[in-house]
């Protein structure tokens, strides 16, 4: 076929003509030059507008540019643009024109003196992408949600380049390393996580087929090693991302074990609380079991020694002897007496109490004993406690041991502060007596509820002051523990319950 320009001009015309695509070229002045005519694109240029026109007023019959037009961004860049335009449904008839159209625009120079034209021009195709930006689009939404569901996991993720560098760090990892996520993504490596030399050691676990398959990581037993230094229980899953076969980043899923480990604490102090108690109690029973026996051969002792005394005449050294006799006899009188007493079963007699006046009282009578001459006594108490319910009797022993053993620990001077408050919404009335003394050594401090313990020198003491406020604390469903202060000397806290007055009678 010969070449011939005019039909070659024909055919490129007509193929213009008859694209499914609406062509307008305009000016940079947005007067429209020329346009194809697509019968498929009415909503784009209809039949009456003619050239010379302005595009955005003859396509949408706005008064200014389009917002997103790609010939603006031609006119400003002079390179091609592809831009998405969104058409309100009451300047269009398209029904569904959430999502118009893609326009491309590129620059065309066109200057032609042979037919009198001056200006360069911009040529700007409807291009049907709209599925391309709606794809874009779902990826984005899609990215958006990943991330947030990373972000939301409970458990700490974090996943790091081949090089350490860390790319995914999520907000329980926050809490878990201390460190913020700028900074764990800017300038932290994976190996900063572990403890020296772990990071490698966990590689290596997970390159080997022992430990949930290859490039997995099981439910591993690690720490993680904060910002300030100290460190985190973690339980570690683990695996190595592979493209084909090479490996090119790795994810770990951190689960805190702090809580775990907290409550585990928790549940093993309650455990060594409750086996102390039934030994309290057992040795209790027991130790009342034995005063109960002893009672009566230390009457008879007691009374026999006596009648010696008063129906023989005695030399001085056995009459010494025999007082004596008596003197110690009616010592462990008195430590069964107070035996039978710690373990009275008698009922209690609970009346509504001012916790402040039954410690003052105790304070009271005390006060004015030689041991507390030199020890400064300071009373704190909160006006604003409510009466409860409690056995005035039995709170004053306990309050009475508390303060004695506080002087004895003293050696005579020091400060004895007492102290009652409410915290919070515990329900608790809370006394605290504190010292300043020797303080208990740790090693006996689980013991000194125990009966019969005592630090004390023979005669001194029996080591039931402190069972016997334990055992009466318990049974007014209250609380007694002590420790010693970072200062010096020991405190003792006693709670007791807030009970209402209407449960006086069910008591
Ligand atoms: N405030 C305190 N400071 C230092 N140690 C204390 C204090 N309170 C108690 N202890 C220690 O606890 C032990 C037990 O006290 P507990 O009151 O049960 O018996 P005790 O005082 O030795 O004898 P008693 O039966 O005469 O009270 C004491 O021997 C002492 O070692
Ligand atoms: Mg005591």
């Amino acid at each position: 076929m010969i070449y011939d320009s005019k039909v070659e001009n024909h055919y490129l015309l007509k193929a213009i003509e008859t694209i499914k695509r609406q062509i307008i070229i305009i000016s940079h002045d947005y007067k429209i030059l020329a346009s194809n005519c697509n019968p498929n694109r009415e909503y784009f240029l209809n039949r009456n507008s003619k050239e010379g026109e302005i595009c955005y007023h003859a396509l949408f019959k706005f008064d200014s540019p389009c917002q997103n037009c790609p010939a603006t961004e031609v006119k400003k860049t002079g390179k091609p643009s592809l831009k998405r335009i969104v058409i309100d449904d009451d300047i269009n008839c398209n029904s569904n024109s959430n999502i118009c159209s893609c326009l491309y625009a590129y620059p065309m120079a066109a200057s032609d003196s042979d037919v009198g034209i001056e200006e360069d021009a911009i040529v700007v195709l409807d291009f049907d992408l709209p599925s391309l930006f709606t794809c874009d689009e779902k990826r984005v939404t899609s990215d958006a949600f990943l991330r947030n569901l990373i972000n939301s996991a409970a458990d700490g993720v974090i996943a790091s380049d081949m090089k350490g560098k860390i790319i995914i760090f999520n907000k329980a990892a926050t809490e878990i390393s201390g460190y913020s996520r700028q900074e764990a993504i800017e300038s932290l490596n994976i190996r900063d996580i572990y403890p020296p030399g772990d990071a490698q050691k966990i590689m290596k676990k997970m390159r080997s087929n022992e430990y949930g398959g290859k490039g997995l990581l099981k439910a591993y037993k690690q720490v993680a090693v904060r910002k300030d230094g100290t460190v985190t229980p973690i339980i570690l899953n683990a695996s190595i991302v592979y493209e084909g076969d090479k490996e090119v980043a790795s994810i770990g899923f951190f689960h805190d074990l702090r809580e775990a480990k907290r409550l585990e604490a928790e549940i093993e102090k309650m455990q060594i609380q409750l086996l102390q108690a039934e030994k309290m109690s057992s040795l209790g029973k027991l130790a009342a079991g034995v005063a109960h026996q002893l009672n009566n051969p230390l009457g008879g002792i007691t009374l026999f020694t006596q009648l010696m005394l008063e129906e023989y005449d005695l030399s001085s050294d056995a009459k010494d002897d025999l007082l004596k006799i008596q003197r110690d006899a009616e010592r462990c009188s008195a430590i069964v007496k107070e035996l039978l007493e710690f373990a009275r079963q008698t009922k209690r007699e609970l009346k509504l109490q001012n916790i402040n006046k039954i410690v003052g009282r105790t304070l009271f009578l005390l006060r004015n004993q030689s041991i507390f001459q030199n020890i400064k006594i300071i009373e704190n108490y909160d006006p604003a406690i409510p009466e409860i319910l409690v056995d005035i009797q039995q709170l004053n022993h306990v309050f009475m041991n508390i303060i004695l053993n506080a002087a004895d620990a003293m050696e005579g001077s020091g400060s004895l502060e007492i102290k009652t408050f409410l915290n919070g919404n515990d329900n608790m009335v809370h006394i605290t007596i504190s010292d300043t003394g020797h303080g208990i050594p740790d090693s006996i401090l689980p013991n000194i509820f125990e009966p019969f313990f005592t630090t004390k020198e023979e005669g001194k003491g029996t080591g039931l002051g402190l069972s016997m406020a334990y055992g009466i604390v318990e049974s007014h469903q209250g609380k007694i523990t002590a420790e010693n202060k970072h200062e010096g000397g020991s405190i003792f806290h006693i709670n007791l319950p807030l009970k209402k007055e209407d449960e006086e009678s069910k008591s």
